[in-house]
């Protein structure tokens, strides 16, 4: 609930078109920005942090330290080309969480700063929710009750999303994200961070059936990545010291199986779901999302068991403010805004 000295009456008795906010995401490594209006993401402005890559992974004092060089021209960018000045704003959003907690308190204490100074509501929105919901940017929309897999660096989860704020986790992961199974793969190959595009890349060459790695099942509808992380990690030890080769001899090879392995994982327990609950309109979600075997996998089943897929755009899978615009958006038509007092919350739950 807002609570704030601000009436609230007074800064919703705006004119009856839809609002405008500001979105401020800041949950790891990408300081994003963007402005939403009637209802339309104007723009999606995101600078990157290209320092973690030489440390092979987020470093996350050195993001925090970065979204706070980076808030300010971020967030001018996005009004400017927007063309929206900062008095047309009734709202600001922010990732409130989940995420790392430094990175989260740059953007939470800048929007709690902006609203402020602008006497305007303040809009808290979680991260994985917003990944969801960056499937109502542009059309087509997902038709309600549909199956969503958020796939990230931080996050594996199979959820049913009933309306825009209601959604229920029925599946996720109990250790690693696949996101980041990907990655640590990439690492022990000798590959920069973040390595989930590379090992795409590589595998789009390579056989996805020449290797196989041994598999932790699962009960239900939840997800485990360790196992495969840790026989991958002592395949590729095994193997190079037979041939010290072993890996740039065969990495298109390598890659392909291991992007076919984890595919397949997160593939056995979508179908599960979709029958389990018998939908059959799927949506994925999250950085993952841009996986090009995922993608086929998808569509492939898709054709077969007569799914309804959504894609969202690429620009929208990875970490943007555009999806937290987005969500912002429908809690400002269902009234939930939050108080100045709101603090991130780093394992933030739905
Ligand atoms: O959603 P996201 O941008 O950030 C988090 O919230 O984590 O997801 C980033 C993750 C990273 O692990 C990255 O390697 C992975 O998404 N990723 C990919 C691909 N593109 C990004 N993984 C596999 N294939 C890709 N094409
Ligand atoms: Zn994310």
């Amino acid at each position: 609930m807002f609570t704030n000295a601000i009436p609230i009456l007074t800064m919703l008795a705006k004119p009856a078109n839809l609002p405008t906010i500001l979105a401020i995401e800041s949950s790891c490594d990408e300081t994003s920005a963007a402005v939403i209006k009637n209802g339309k993401v104007l723009n999606n402005i995101i600078a990157t942090q290209a320092i973690h890559t030489q440390y092979g992974g987020v470093v996350p004092e050195l993001a925090s330290r970065v979204h706070q060089q980076n808030i300010i021209p971020v967030v001018h960018q996005a009004l400017h080309t927007a063309q929206v000045s900062k008095e047309e704003l009734q709202a600001i959003a922010f990732t409130r969480g989940p995420g790392l907690l430094g990175s989260l308190l740059v953007g939470t204490s800048f929007a709690k700063a902006f609203a402020a100074a602008l006497q305007i509501p303040l809009i808290d929105v979680n991260h994985m929710q917003a990944h969801i919901l960056a499937h109502f940017i542009n059309p087509p929309f997902p038709i309600f009750p549909f199956l969503c897999l958020t796939v990230s660096g931080g996050h594996t989860q199979l959820v049913v999303v009933k309306d825009y704020l209601q959604m229920e986790i029925i599946g996720e992961t109990q250790d690693d994200a696949v996101g980041e199974a990907f990655d640590k793969a990439a690492k022990i190959l000798g590959l920069p961070y973040p390595g989930g595009p590379l090992i795409d890349k590589y595998a789009q060459t390579g056989n996805p059936l020449a290797y196989q790695f041994g598999e932790v099942a699962m009960e239900g509808l939840n997800y485990s990545f360790s196992g495969i992380k840790t026989s991958f990690l002592y395949f590729v030890q095994r193997q190079s010291q037979q041939n010290p080769n072993f890996v740039s001899e065969n990495l298109a090879d390598i890659c392909a199986s291991m992007q076919h392995t984890l595919v397949q994982l997160l593939m056995k327990k979508l179908k599960r779901a979709a029958k389990e609950y018998k939908i059959n309109h799927i949506a994925i979600a999250g950085g993952v999302a841009a996986n090009s075997g995922l993608r086929k996998a998808l569509h492939e089943t898709a054709a077969k068991l007569n799914w309804q897929l959504y894609i969202p755009d690429f620009q929208y899978c990875t970490d943007n403010a555009g999806m937290i615009a987005i969500a912002a958006h429908y809690k400002y038509l269902a009234g939930e805004f939050c108080s100045q007092q709101v603090s991130p919350l780093p394992r933030m739950e739905f």
